[in-house]
């Protein structure tokens, strides 16, 4: 099993909602440990870096103004595996697809809503890297060359 390194973000519509705390809890629970974690308010060109990927396409402009609308959370989250079990945490890409026990498959519903079918794509709560290469790339982005805080260990270790 690889140790790995993902980059997590709660975005604007997760902190706006007060989900921070139940969002965080979910990855200590299935033993991830907190690198790095910090609020912070993407400016237009960070937002535009990190979904680079996406410039070009309809929903681009929209994309990087939703995630400048608010403070996010950004984190560095290791352990085994920890990037596509983190995606699998995250859930599908639509709120309306993603599975009961995602995060998005729990949450999206809730408030403005899957139910009025007024949810769309975009607020979706959460990112999470895709990929090493994503990985590594977003963590420079958002963290500089910060390695974060590897000086501790979870008490609980031993049993992961
Ligand atoms: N067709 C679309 N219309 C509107 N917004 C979209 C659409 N597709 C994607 N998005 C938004 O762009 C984000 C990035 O899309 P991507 O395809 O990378 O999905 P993802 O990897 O599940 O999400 P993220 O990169 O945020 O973790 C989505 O999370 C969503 O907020
Ligand atoms: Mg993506």
């Amino acid at each position: 099993m690889t140790t790995e390194t993902t980059f997590v973000m709660i975005k604007p519509d997760g902190v706006k909602r007060a989900l921070t705390g139940q969002i965080i809890d979910r990855f200590e629970r299935c033993g991830l440990t907190v690198r790095d974690m910090k609020m912070a308010r993407a400016s237009q060109t960070l937002a535009e870096e990190h979904y680079a990927e996406h410039k070009g396409k309809s929903f681009f402009e929209p994309l990087v103004n939703f995630l400048t609308s608010g403070p996010v959370i950004a984190m560095a989250l290791e352990g085994a595996e920890a990037i596509g079990v983190v995606r699998k945490m995250v859930g599908a890409t639509q709120p309306k697809e993603a599975a009961p026990g995602t995060i998005r498959g729990d949450f999206c519903h809730m408030g403005y809503d899957r139910a009025a079918e007024v949810i769309g794509t975009m607020p979706n709560l959460i990112h999470a890297s895709d990929s090493p290469e994503s990985a590594a790339r977003e963590l420079a982005l958002w963290f500089g060359d910060s390695e974060g805080f590897k000086d501790y260990s979870r008490c609980d270790a031993e049993l992961f």
